[in-house]
């Protein structure tokens, strides 16, 4: 059921009338994940080709098989024979890419299957009512919490695909030499949300300015993701040992604040078509920011994480037993099967290989690693 967008605009309207502007940041949560009212808080998120956009586990199943193959490694150098294997995947969507994974394991790890916990942490209750009932197939090895510290210390691996680009972002534009945090402001006849400009007050943000983007022209707009840092600083509190595996779309600090990148990266999504228009429709649409993965892996290191690789979506698929991993997922196939043209929007520059990144970090793994996933390309250099 798609949400009354009305009833969103009305809140913020009325918020906005009550208590004053608030931050670019605070809408877009408002309108991601305000209860019932925001994009992902509603019985359906329109994941998929006919929905509002596709994310790889929802273009192949290849995509839940490869990187089970990565998890295979890292539950090879975590060495805990014998015992729990565990997985916690935050933000899991509709649960394509848990259900991949699982069976995965299933029909091919010979016994780690009996021993797979597999952890999805996921905020909002209605999706975790989908997970629930979408995953039913799976319930021995399964759990849903909001929050990772309900497991205890966590030991294994972390995965999250496109989920730092759903972050709410700070937006902020520069002018005569300042920059200046957009908030979101009634019009006069008070119908309809209008942006306002105010000097940065919050510290970090300005902290993070002064610090990383002084050097930018007059005009430049863009936006900061400080959410990121949060979440960061929340899963090394609760991780104890393992590997976190993020992919997401995202560019190094160099080509994120490009001079040429001077509109920022934040975009709408409605039915497969790009929008800049926030304001119109509230909730409705689905809004995204693209990922500073040199933030990533500076906030990664300082909360005690180890930095282990960087690079394209196709080098890290590409190193994953590629032809014997598409053979388990599909048997042999024909030269021109369809199923192929799936497969090259995951690796293909078109489709997601280019755009997509995946970054891999460890905690408490204390001997040198050779990750299959960065056997044709590492970057992580480049995250400076
Ligand atoms: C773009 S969707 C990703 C969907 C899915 N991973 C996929 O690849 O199809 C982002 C998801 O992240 C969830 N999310 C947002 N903030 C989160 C957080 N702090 N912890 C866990 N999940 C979060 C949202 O509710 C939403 O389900």
């Amino acid at each position: 059921m798609v949400n009354d967008f009305g009833s969103l605009k009305g809140l913020l309207i009325d918020k906005i009338k009550k208590n004053g502007p608030i931050s670019f940041k605070d809408f877009m949560a408002l309108c991601l994940y305000e209860e019932n009212l925001g994009y992902y808080s509603q019985d359906e998120i329109r994941i998929g080709k006919h929905g509002d956009f596709v994310t790889a586990p929802h273009t192949s199943k290849l995509f839940g098989y490869l990187l089970a193959v990565q998890i295979q490694q890292f539950f090879e150098i975590l060495e805990n024979q014998g015992q729990e294997l565990s997985i916690a995947e935050f933000g899991a969507g509709t649960g394509v890419l848990a259900g991949d994974i699982l069976e995965y394991f299933k029909r091919f790890s010979n016994g780690q299957f009996e021993r797979l916990r597999y952890v999805m942490v996921e905020p909002l209750s209605k999706r975790r009512e989908v997970l629930k009932k979408s995953l039913s197939g799976f319930k021995d090895n399964i759990k849903i919490v909001d929050c990772l510290s309900e497991t205890g210390r966590f030991r294994g691996v972390v995965i999250a695909n496109e989920l730092f680009d759903a972050f709410p972002v700070h937006l902020i534009e520069k002018k005569e030499d300042e920059f200046f945090e957009i908030f979101v402001d009634v019009s006069s006849d008070e119908e309809r949300l209008v942006e306002k400009a105010f000097k940065i007050s919050d510290e970090a943000l300005k902290d993070y300015v002064t610090i990383y983007l002084s050097h930018l022209p007059n005009g430049y707009r863009t936006e900061v993701n400080l959410e990121m840092k949060k979440w960061i600083d929340n899963l090394s509190s609760s991780m104890e040992k393992g590997f976190c595996l993020i992919i997401d779309y995202g560019y190094s600090r160099e080509d994120y604040y490009a001079d040429f990148r001077n509109r920022g990266t934040l975009l709408g999504y409605s039915r497969q078509r790009v929008t800049e228009d926030f304001f119109e429709y509230p909730g409705l649409i689905d809004m995204t920011a693209h990922v500073n993965f040199s933030d990533a892996r500076l906030w990664f290191e300082q909360a005690g994480f180890v930095a282990e690789g960087f690079c394209p979506q196709w080098a890290f698929l590409g190193g994953l037993d590629m032809e014997q991993t598409m053979e388990k997922a599909f048997g042999r196939l024909e030269p021109f099967s369809p199923v192929l043209a799936s497969v090259k929007s995951l690796i293909f520059p078109q489709g997601m290989g280019e755009t997509h990144k995946v970054f891999v970090a460890s905690k408490g793994v204390d001997k040198g690693v050779d990750l299959k996933g960065f056997k044709m390309k590492n970057d992580i250099v480049r995250l400076t």
